[in-house]
């Protein structure tokens, strides 16, 4: 009776790999440029989806069931910074949506334990869009002025948070 859910948190294990990869790619480029940061933001990220990547794959072992350990996709080579930003605020709310219908999938199915799985990563992906919408924002703004001021990592735009697991 779990194959679905297996099946829905294989699916999560293999869209939050392909967002640690993707923003570790970010967070190199990033830090290339001098938006340090900015790559930063995309560093701790990439690492808190690897912990998604954790949560998902021991309710899979719970329900019996393997873990698929394959990314969704291939990293887009995206050097802009605004448009690395833009991307990321894309997979956060690709993320939230899904994991919103997939919660509902499993309860449907009886299952609340994945629910619940997904109803926190829905937390964490909302907090995940707001920060990169936050930088966007920023962005639209100051524009070049607010990217001259992130090269320079005053800590003041993106305070560290403690990792989430
Ligand atoms: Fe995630
Ligand atoms: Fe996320």
């Amino acid at each position: 009776m779990y194959e679905k859910s297996i099946e829905l948190l294989n699916k999560a294990v293999a869209d939050e790999m392909q967002a640690v990869h993707q923003y570790m790619y970010f967070h190199f480029h990033c830090e290339d440029q001098g938006y340090e940061t900015i790559s930063k933001l995309f560093l701790r990220t990439a690492i808190e989806e690897m912990g998604h990547v954790e949560h998902c794959a021991e309710r899979i072992l719970f329900l019996k069931g393997e873990v698929e350990m394959v990314a969704a996709g291939p990293v887009e080579k995206i050097h802009d910074v605004k448009k690395m930003l833009e991307l990321a605020r894309s997979m956060e709310d690709q993320s939230r949506r899904d994991y919103n219908v997939w919660a509902n999938e499993c309860s449907a199915n009886s299952d609340a334990g994945s629910r619940k799985v997904f109803e926190a990563l829905v937390d964490k992906e909302e907090r995940h869009y707001g920060q990169f919408d936050l930088e966007i924002e920023r962005i639209a703004k100051l524009g070049d002025r607010y990217l001259a001021l992130v090269s320079v990592d005053s800590g003041g735009s993106a305070p560290a948070e403690p990792h989430e697991h």
